[in-house]
């Protein structure tokens, strides 16, 4: 049985929270929130108490946190829990500065704590058959990865202007998928974007609708495609195409029907959101970083695919300001 303590009790803690709460491997003891109510109503919810930051961490029973607050605050939180000796679990992206990411990378090897990243699409039982047929040779070598992820509806202005930009926010999940998928690392980005979906977007200083195109020093490409609304719900297909077959996953639909009549073929709308879309793959993720936390040898992406997600983030941030393709940094 793992002890933790829960930061963050917005959209996504509540669903880590829950998750471990319905795992029998797992105790949340605390949640912490800078949001009362926020906590104590998450912490109700899955038979925890409230704490400080301080509490939660000076707690020797607690031995693992998960880390699910804003983004500008995880690096602070990183090193706190890393310098407590707790094994971490931290969601996308680290930070919203790269050199800040590797402080608190740093200060987690340090400590010889374990720091694992929340993209949770490799978890998602169809990504993973996806990667399963490349690693089996189903599709040859990689040529094209087609990457599609649109939001639903647009984040809240608050949310959009802490959330560091669409590239480090939402497109961090499919450079980590791109990398995963293409077995190799990128070594050029092209990205363009516009303001075309939510004014108030533009106004923060953000676009809503962005394209990149990655490339390795191979030539395998992959091709990236994000909008903040998606008017069929939430958009995410990913196609492998390679020197002897292709590999895809579609959308997720909320029972798979499928109807044909004169009109045509039809069948029903995405499914909502993350929360609906991505639920195994939440909960595969927390299970793994437990057994991960207990001594097992589990295939977790960590502080090393956090900052290379965010070093394509930031490339393809200065590919958007410039216009030009930019040459990945190490
Ligand atoms: N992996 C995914 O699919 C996924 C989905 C959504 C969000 N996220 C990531 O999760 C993080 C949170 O996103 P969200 O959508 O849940 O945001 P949110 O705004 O809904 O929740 C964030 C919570 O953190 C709290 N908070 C802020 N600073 C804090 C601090 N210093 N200490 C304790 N609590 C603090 C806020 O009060 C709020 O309750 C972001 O980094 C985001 O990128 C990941």
């Amino acid at each position: 049985m793992t002890t933790l303590a829960v930061f963050g009790a917005g959209r996504i803690g509540t669903i880590h929270a829950g998750n471990l709460a319905a795992n029998p491997d797992a105790d949340v003891r605390y949640v912490v929130d800078v949001d009362e109510p926020s906590a104590s109503r998450l912490a109700a919810s899955c038979g925890a108490g409230v704490a400080s930051k301080d509490d939660a961490l000076n707690d020797k029973d607690v031995t693992a946190v998960v880390i699910a607050t804003s983004t500008d605050t995880h690096t602070d939180l990183i090193k706190s829990a890393a310098a407590a000796g707790k094994a971490i679990f931290c969601e996308k992206p680290i930070d919203l500065n790269i050199g800040t990411a590797r402080e608190g990378v740093n200060t987690a090897e340090q400590h010889g704590v374990q720091l694992t990243i929340g993209f949770n699409r490799r978890h998602d039982p169809s990504f993973q058959k996806i990667k399963d047929e490349i690693d089996a040779g189903t599709v040859g070598s990689v040529e094209h990865v087609s990457i599609t992820s649109r939001d639903p509806s647009p984040p809240p202005a608050e949310y959009v202007a802490r959330s560091g930009g669409i590239f480090r926010d939402m497109m961090i999940h499919d450079f980590d998928m791109a990398r995963w998928l293409l077995g190799e690392e990128p070594v050029v980005v092209f990205a363009s974007g516009s303001v075309l979906v939510d004014e108030s977007i533009g106004e923060a200083g953000d676009i809503d609708s962005a394209v990149a195109l990655l490339k390795t020093a191979s030539g395998s490409l992959c091709t990236i495609s994000n909008s903040r609304r998606c008017s069929y719900g939430y958009d995410q297909r990913i196609e492998v195409f390679g020197s002897s077959g292709m590999v895809s996953a579609g959308n997720k639909t909320a029972t798979e029907v499928g109807t044909a009549d004169s009109s045509g073929f039809h069948s029903e709308v995405a499914l909502p959101f993350f929360v609906e879309r991505y639920a195994d793959a939440y909960r595969i993720q927390l299970d793994k970083f437990l057994r991960a936390v207990n001594g097992e040898q589990v295939d977790l992406p960590g502080a090393a695919d956090g900052l290379r997600a965010l070093m394509l983030a930031d490339c393809a941030q200065e590919s958007l300001d410039t216009g030009a393709p930019v040459a990945v940094r190490e």
